[in-house]
């Protein structure tokens, strides 16, 4: 038997966000459930998210975040032979999206599959990828995390219509001579299933907030450790901290006890809200496009969420 001979390392070409344009802020929640933007501010920390309308599709938006990854690559569709969409929230169970995209966006015919990891998603199939350039598997994988969570809310129940909102982001991955995607910590906790669901086709998403607060603000910050040990990278080294984005305080409180003082730290949370497998790629897409993390910097990228699940890794941004 052979083996394909697949690359030293592999590293993320380029970055994509899309949001879609409709922008719903705190007081026009209040407007309809009894909630404030006082109490959504100090316990969540955001100020507006966006919402599709029935017009725009999870498919559409994650081939528009795709789209742009693959623009800002320099490639064409025809070189991309693995598709990966990270969703939690796909429309129907069947067929995957990543197929669908990939079709959309002229790509013939690549390797296709979604994954659900929920909000840790994003960071699973980035190490997928990376594993597959490595091994040869692949050449070049777009990574696409993208959710429409807003259909599977209940906008009456105040504790989760709040947090949750719609969005994409992408990644081109490629070869690369020296490793800029780090060896993934990954890891779950089933035990704790029932904290966040979506229980049957007829009911919305829930949440224990404090059960995954806890469980955030006390557990993951090991894992956040452990992938930059296993990168050989030190929290100085680093350029920028990029968390799912799920709640400000819980951003802060990682940030904090990782001690990386010279990190710029991802606060996309504040306009985008909770976007799940969406929030890692289209903070960092939003913060390279502000210029705020330089080419070549050293972002460590920490998921979590349902399941519940997590993985973290060190990459260096194109
Ligand atoms: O992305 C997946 C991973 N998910 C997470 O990481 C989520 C982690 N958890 C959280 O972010 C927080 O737990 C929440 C934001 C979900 C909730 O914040 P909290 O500070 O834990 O609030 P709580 O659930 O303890 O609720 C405190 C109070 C309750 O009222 P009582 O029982 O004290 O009278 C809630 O009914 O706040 C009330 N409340 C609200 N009040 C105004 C809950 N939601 C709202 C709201 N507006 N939207």
């Amino acid at each position: 038997m052979m083996l394909p001979s697949g690359s030293a390392g592999a590293r993320i070409l380029s970055f994509g966000g899309h949001q879609p344009s409709n922008v719903v802020t705190n007081e026009d929640l209040a407007e309809k459930i009894d909630t404030t933007d006082e109490w959504i501010q100090s316990r969540v920390g955001i100020a507006e998210r966006r919402v599709a309308g029935p017009e725009e599709s999870l498919q559409d938006m994650a081939t528009a975040a795709g789209g742009k990854a693959l623009a800002a690559s320099g490639l064409e569709a025809g070189d991309i032979d693995l598709v990966v969409v990270a969703t939690c929230t796909p429309e129907t169970p069947i067929p995957n999206i990543s197929a669908t995209v990939a079709d959309r966006m002229g790509i013939a015919s690549p390797g296709a599959f979604d994954v659900n990891a929920a909000c840790a998603g994003f960071c699973y199939a980035l190490s997928v990828a990376a594993d597959a350039v490595r091994a040869g598997s692949a050449r070049h994988v777009l990574v696409i995390g993208a959710e429409k969570l807003s259909q599977w809310l209940d906008w009456t129940d105040r504790t989760t219509c709040v947090i949750f909102a719609d969005g994409a982001g992408a990644a081109v991955v490629g070869p690369s001579e020296t490793p800029a995607i780090g060896p993934v910590v990954w890891g779950s906790a089933g035990d704790k299933h029932e904290a966040i669901s979506i229980a049957s086709r007829d009911t919305y998403l829930t949440q224990q907030g404090q059960t995954v607060f806890r469980w955030a603000t006390t557990q993951l910050n090991a894992a956040a450790n452990d992938a930059l040990d296993r990168a050989g990278v030190s929290p100085q080294d680093l350029a920028a901290f990029v968390p799912h984005q799920a709640n400000l305080r819980i951003v802060e409180s990682l940030a904090r006890k990782l001690g990386a003082t010279d990190a710029v730290v991802a606060r996309d949370i504040v306009t985008a809200g909770n976007t799940s497998a969406a929030s890692i790629p289209l903070a960092l897409s939003r913060m390279l496009e502000r210029g705020e993390i330089a080419s070549g910097g050293k972002v460590l990228i920490l998921g979590f969420g349902a399941g519940l699940t997590y993985a973290a890794q060190v990459i260096e941004v194109p």
